[in-house]
């Protein structure tokens, strides 16, 4: 155990390093996540000293290659800072520190303060270092969101272009005939007719590879996501992220401790690290390939193949979300990862928020075989089974054909209504707005002018009575250009029409030039 003291900062004396030989934790690691935490706890101060690799290599028994290697990787995270002739200095400009491993803080302070506000007589929450990172994170999935939905939110399907009666008869049915059987525990992996309607359903329309037995269901997406980082991800673990991304995804890694670690795109998909650079690889990696959350951007081929090789030769997870890959109106959709993967490293998700409607709270995971235990273990530690009658309707709506047939009507209703707001964009704000990729999905991302702040815009318009999401906000690091998202899919012509009216009122109009 080493003494560390800051020469700066502060005079008093900071951390110890705990150190033990002879576990599973490589020593470099150790020593790298008991400085990050040091510094992360404030314990060793922006700006303060960090002992030379002599004095710690000495002090804690170990060589001094093995010091530098925690402290390249410090370097390399932002952490600390090498300056010629000085040493290494805790750097004054901490990367963002709701990634940083969080165990051990001794009284995390939440930063945000509860809507609900507390009474006087009540006691003060002691809240867990998991809550308190979640309470710095932009999260969509800790939100409520405007009710009834109004254009632009994103992720709203058509609901009321959804078969109520038809559901209603499935669902009556289904309570009449099977509801005492359906009311009780059951399993933990889901029901069984469900699951197999799904593993046929990702088969025929996605190219996955899976047996029922595989099928694990969820509540939605985002518990999927959660079970993952249960079963797969340790505190401290690397996991890379699509930057920008999605919240709910970062949510779930950095509440489980990861380190999250965000990775740019380009108009292939998630940069992938040249072949053989694999020494600092993740434990996961978390994509949206059918169409990038939220830039739009589709996985090429290529970069699939490449993304598949890379995670096996730096044995990494790949958790690809295939959250709305049904609407795709120009080509086919390219099949999915999993159905690529040979060898066994893909974690499918897929859900039902976009092709039902997104309170049903089902969807699923396609694990490998290996997994498919300890992911029920999780599920049932977290919440015991999904809901049984509305899962035996769900497969029964599967199974007549009414998904298929519901999401053919929406993929063409999608279609329409993006196209009404194309149009409307180009009338009220002729080139001002530039679309990225709009050939799939339910919601567009309009680049703003260079220059323009996107969440001051977003902020303006919400006060008009426009929801729209700044591109920024989904961004782990900052970007060079602004971009709103709107969605599209859940709102009737007329409606998108009039929001985008006000849209170009407050970004001042400018009809297309028609020379
Ligand atoms: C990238 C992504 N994944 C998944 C989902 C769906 O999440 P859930 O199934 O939990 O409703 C969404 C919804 O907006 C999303 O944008």
């Amino acid at each position: 155990m080493v003494q560390v003291s800051p020469r700066t900062a502060s005079s008093a004396p900071v951390t110890l390093i705990p150190f033990h030989a002879g576990t599973d934790v490589p020593a470099y690691r150790q020593i790298c996540d008991s400085l990050r935490e040091a510094i992360v706890s404030g314990r060793l101060a922006a700006g303060a000293h960090v002992p030379g690799t002599r004095l710690l290599a000495v002090e804690l028994g170990v060589s001094r290659n093995t010091v530098n290697g925690a402290l390249s990787q410090l370097r390399a995270e932002g952490y600390v800072v090498a300056r010629p002739r000085s040493g290494t200095f805790v750097n004054e400009r901490l990367p963002d520190t709701t990634f940083a491993v969080p165990w051990r803080r001794t009284a995390p302070a939440r930063p945000r303060a509860s809507s609900v506000g507390p009474r006087a007589t009540e006691r003060r929450a002691r809240y867990s270092a998991r809550s308190t990172i979640l309470a710095k994170l932009p999260l969509a999935a800790g939100r409520s969101l405007v009710q009834p939905a109004r254009p632009f939110q994103t992720g709203v399907p058509a609901l009321d272009a959804f078969p109520w009666a038809l559901w209603a008869r499935l669902l009556s049915r289904r309570t009449r005939t099977s509801g005492g059987a359906l009311s009780g525990y059951g399993s933990v992996l889901g029901h069984d007719p469900l699951r197999e309607a799904i593993a046929a359903y990702v088969a025929a329309a996605r190219g996955a590879r899976c047996e029922p037995a595989q099928v694990v269901i969820t509540s939605g997406a985002q518990q999927g996501l959660d079970l993952v980082a249960r079963v797969l991800v340790d505190p401290g673990d690397a996991v890379w992220l699509e930057d920008p991304g999605y919240p709910a995804a970062r949510g779930v890694f950095a509440a489980a401790g990861a380190r999250v670690i965000p990775v740019g795109i380009d108009a292939e998909g998630i940069r992938v690290p040249a072949a053989g650079r694999v020494r600092a690889g993740p434990r996961l990696v978390y994509v949206t390939p059918s169409r990038q959350f939220p830039t739009g951007v589709t996985m090429s081929a290529a970069r699939r193949f490449q993304l598949l090789q890379w995670a096996e030769a730096a044995d990494a997870w790949i958790v690809e979300d295939d959250y709305d890959s049904e609407f795709r109106y120009a080509s086919r959709p390219l099949s999915c990862l999993q159905g690529l993967d040979e060898s066994g490293r893909v974690l499918y998700i897929g859900t039902f928020s976009k092709t039902i409607f997104p309170g049903l709270r089902l969807g699923y995971l396609i694990a490998p075989p290996s997994l498919v235990e300890a992911l029920g273990e999780a599920r049932g530690v977290a919440d015991r089974q999904p809901p049984g009658i509305e899962q035996a309707v769900l497969a029964d709506f599967i199974a007549a054909g009414h998904l298929a047939r519901h999401v053919r009507r929406m993929r063409a209703l999608y279609e329409e209504r993006r196209d009404t707001l194309l149009r409307a964009a180009a009338t009220e704000l002729g080139d001002r707005l530039e679309f990225g990729d709009t050939a799939a999905g339910m919601l567009a991302l309009a680049w703003l002018p260079q220059g323009v702040d996107d969440r001051e815009v977003s902020r303006r318009l919400l006060a008009a009575g426009v929801e729209t999401s700044p591109l920024s906000s989904y961004a782990i690091r900052p970007i060079r250009r602004g971009g709103l998202l709107l969605g599209y899919a859940g709102f009737p012509p007329d409606a998108l029409r009039a929001a985008m009216h006000r849209l170009g009122a407050i970004l001042g109009r400018r009809p297309r030039s028609t020379a």
